[in-house]
This record gives C-alpha cells, structure tokens and sequence, in this order.
C-alpha cells in the first residue's frame, strides 16, 4: 500500500478516501492503519470535519459507517455501501425497489455477512436460467410506458433471443472495426488536450473523458458529433439521478423522474430512428448501416431493435468509459509512485485500468429477476425477486482479491467483474480497453505530474449505482523550459 506523502491536499483526499476506505471507527484509526502519522491524520480528520465534510453515523454490529455531508462527497459513501463489507446493506437496497414487503427475508440477510461472496455472484451472473437480465417484468403496471419497447434492448434479453441478437451485432461491431480505431482515438485526445490547452485550463471530465468516447462512438454508428450535448442530455436523464427509482415509491419525484427517463428515451428512440431509416435508403460506411444490413440465418433485425441496441452502444460506448477515464486519473493522482512507474513503462498501463476498474467499478452493480426460487449464500430466494449483482462488492471480496482495498496493479490474474462475466459480457470490453490504454498514455506524456486541482474540488456521480466522477480539475505545470 502506498502511503499518503508529501502536501495533503483537499483534492487529493477524496481519493485517498475513496481508495482505502475500510470500516474504521475513526478517520484516525483509519490512517493509523495505513501508516499516515498521529498529526498528520489529526490534520486531515480535522480539515474534514470542519469543513462539515464527514461525519459518523451509528452503524449496526461490526459495520461502520461516514455520512457525507457536502454534496461532492456523496460518492465516498457508496463505494463504502459497495464495498464487500457493507454488502448486505448493499443488498438491502437492492431489495427496496421490489415490490411488497420483504422485511422478513431482509432481516435474514442482515445475518448473512458474507452472502455477497465473489463467487456467488459470479455464478448468478453464470445462471442466466435462474437469474434472468429480464428485470422490466417485474415492474409494477404503468411504470414503464406501454409504447416502450425492450425489444432489441440486449442487456434485457435472455436466451435463446438473446444469443442470436449477440451474434447478429458481432459481426457488425467486429475486433477489427475497433482496432482500427487506434489512431483516431489518439488524434482526437490530443485535439482535446491542446484545446484545453489554449483555454489554459483541464476539466479532465468535460475537457477529455467525456467528449473522447462520445465521440468515437458517434464517429463509429455514424451519427452526428455536432449533437453531443443531446446525448449528454438523455444520458444523464436516464442515469444520473440522487437516488434509484422506487417502484413502491408512488410520491411526486418519482413521477418526475419517471416522466423526465420516457421523455429523453422518447427522444432518443426518434432521433436514432430517423438515422436507421435514412441508412435503410442511403446506405454509409458506418456501424448504423451495418446494423440494418446485418443478417443471421438470412434474417434482419427489425427497426426497433436496431434502434434500441443502438441506444444501448450509445449509451453505454460513453458513460462508463468517462467514468474509468476519471477514475484511473484518481488512483494515478493519489499515488504519484504508480503514476511514476506507468510513466516509466508505458506497458504497465493495461494493468493500472484493470486495476482501476476493479477497485472503482464504474458500473457499481447489474440487475437480475430470477425466474424461480434460488439459494445464494444459504439464503432462499424467492421467484420473481429482483436480485442486484454488486460487481462493485465481488471486486472488493478478500478471498477473490488479497488485500482488496489496496490498488495495486500487479494482481496477476486480476478476474475482476467490471465487464460483468457469462453471455453478458459487455460487448463494448475491447473499445472501452483500447480507449483507455491510448488516452491515458498521452496525458501521461504530456502532463507531469498529473495532479487534481487542490483549489478546485473533485465533485462525484451521486447515483448509487454508478462510480465516478462528475468533474475533476486538474493542474497543468508548465513544460519544463527547452534546452
Ligand atoms: C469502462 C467501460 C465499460 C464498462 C465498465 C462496462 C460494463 C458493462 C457491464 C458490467 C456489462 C454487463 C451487463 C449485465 O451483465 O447485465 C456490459 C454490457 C454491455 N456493454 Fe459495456 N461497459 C463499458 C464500456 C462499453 C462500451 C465502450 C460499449 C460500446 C461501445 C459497451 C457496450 C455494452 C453492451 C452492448 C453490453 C451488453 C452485452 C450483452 O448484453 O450481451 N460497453 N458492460
């Protein structure tokens, strides 16, 4: 474990505290673990808290728990909420958006400390016959909008639908066509960081970590990049939000929420339509084309479900790789030795991603029904229970992971579930690895070191589910004079 060394900075704690966040009692037990002396975590604890940053709240048994009080801080709390440790806190959560009472089997859990083990989530997400993706079944009437079609939705879609629709979109969305990719994806970092550059300032997440995969992938289906901020728009309709929707949950927010989430699909449903439609007559060298021309057994997929797997690639082709982006940053920024070794020896950068995703698991959990009652843990599960898959847990579990709160990227095999595991496996894996082998490289070519700003705080994705970051400023020293 790395320690925390030279000028503490407001800046640089949130990550520290996001990286090595076990349940200590206190932030001075905490850092006394990690080696950080008396004074020094005196001075940090206080700085926190007069800073109304953190503040203890009374946990159950052996749980320990810090309540953020400043809106950027939020995210400290879930990674502790998604931690193994707290996974039955995890799961509780989990279980509140099911409809009806579940109290009883609640209470069960809570005695279960280990239920959410690496392994039994693996074999949930191994068991697409039990542990169905359909979760939309089990939506109460009238939450979702009857016009809305899961057709084509992949992440929804079990077998044997779900492997012919896989196989249809692999051969569009082949290794070759993402490779190809290589050098676009470095011209455009460094078009991003120059214009950054001249503005004399970097917002790592709306400079470069959201703009870069937005738009490759944009360049990729073959929609217009000039509308970026309209899939910013719905994306953050659909996903970034304070809190899960609740379906026992019938107040006011919920309805705002839910018509807030229709209206932007609507809207994203009729602008990818348009684009199919018009590739139908006037075909393009572009992924949308090959979606609408791609055939299995000499079928073609219908309109609505090229429409809905592109709002899939839309979709999920930027927000988690924005949120990877942010996050390897963190980890390199609160450990300059990392930071120093991945710029020695660039080949070291794969491994540091690996590493990032495990321990700050951009998609936080997955959601599965299962179809009939199942055991998990010693734990009987009911059919039709809606099941959340914690990847973020399974990552941080110490008999999969030795040391898991510790970042270290030598961990050789790292099996971590970032990318989910089973006939789900995210599709998008080469691009998002490939987009973050090129873009940190060049930062680290270019920025050194790189630093967050200490006078500009890191703000957090409060979504529970998501880890990541919102915006991230950073400092950018000079280059050094030419000789
Ligand atoms: C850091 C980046 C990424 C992370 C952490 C991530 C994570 C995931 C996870 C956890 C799943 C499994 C969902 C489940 O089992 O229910 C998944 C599936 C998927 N991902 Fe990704 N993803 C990333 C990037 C991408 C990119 C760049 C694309 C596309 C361009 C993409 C497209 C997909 C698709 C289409 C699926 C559904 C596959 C299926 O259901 O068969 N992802 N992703």
């Amino acid at each position: 474990m790395e320690r925390l060394g030279g000028t503490r900075t407001m800046g640089r704690m949130y990550a520290w505290l996001m990286i090595c966040d076990p349940p200590h009692r206190s932030l001075t037990e905490l850092a006394a673990d990690l080696g950080v002396s008396k004074t020094a975590t005196s001075t940090v604890a206080r700085r926190l808290e007069s800073a109304g940053m953190v503040e203890r709240v009374p946990a159950p048994g052996r749980e320990h728990r810090y309540r953020v009080v400043h809106g950027g801080w939020e995210h400290v709390l879930r990674v502790q909420l998604a931690g193994v440790r707290l996974g039955v806190e995890a799961l509780d959560f989990g279980l509140s958006v099911l409809p009806g009472d579940r109290a009883e089997q609640r209470a069960r859990l809570r005695e279960t400390r280990d239920l959410f083990a690496f392994t039994e989530y693996d074999g949930v997400l191994a068991d697409p016959g039990t542990y169905s993706s359909d979760t939309v079944r089990l939506l109460p009437p009238g939450v979702l909008p009857e016009e809305l079609s899961m057709e084509g939705f992949i992440t929804q879609i079990d077998p044997p639908a779900h492997g012919k629709l896989r196989k249809l979109v692999s051969s569009a969305f082949t290794r070759k066509v993402v490779a190809d990719l290589e050098p676009r994806i470095a011209a455009l970092t460094q078009e991003l960081l120059d214009a950054a550059r001249e503005r004399g300032r970097l917002e790592l997440v709306a400079d470069l970590a959201h703009p870069l995969p937005v738009i490759v992938i944009a360049e990729l289906l073959g929609v217009p990049v000039g509308d970026r901020e309209l899939f910013k728009r719905w994306a953050d309709a659909l996903f970034e939000r304070d809190a899960q929707l609740s379906v026992t949950d019938t107040g006011l927010e919920r309805q705002a929420l839910v018509e807030s989430s229709t209206r932007a699909w609507r809207e994203m449903a009729a602008y990818l339509g348009g684009h199919a439609a018009e590739r139908r007559r006037r075909p393009r060298a572009d992924l949308l084309t090959r979606l609408v021309e791609a055939e299995v057994d000499g079928e073609r997929l219908p309109d609505v479900q090229v429409v809905n797997f592109a709002m899939v690639l839309l979709l999920a082709g930027h927000i988690t790789t924005t949120m990877l982006l942010g996050n390897t940053v963190l980890c390199l920024d609160a450990l300059p030795g990392q930071q120093e070794r991945a710029r020695a020896d660039r080949a070291t950068v794969p491994a540091v991603i690996e590493e990032s995703l495990r321990l700050l698991t951009p998609f936080a959990a997955v959601a599965r029904s299962t179809t009939r009652e199942s055991e998990l843990g010693g734990v009987t599960i009911p059919a039709d229970s809606y099941v959340m898959v914690w990847l973020a847990a399974a990552n941080r579990d110490p008999r999969a992971f030795p040391g898991p709160e510790t970042f270290d990227p030598g961990r050789d095999p790292n099996p971590h579930l970032a990318f989910g595991r089973g006939i789900h496996f995210c599709l998008g894996a080469p691009l998002a690895r490939l987009e973050e082998r090129v873009a940190p490289g060049i930062l680290l070519d270019r920025i050194n070191p790189i630093r967050t700003d200490p006078e500009d705080p890191v703000l957090f994705i409060p979504t529970p589910t998501m880890t990541g970051v919102r915006r991230l400023p950073l400092t950018w020293p000079p280059p050094p004079p030419a000789t």
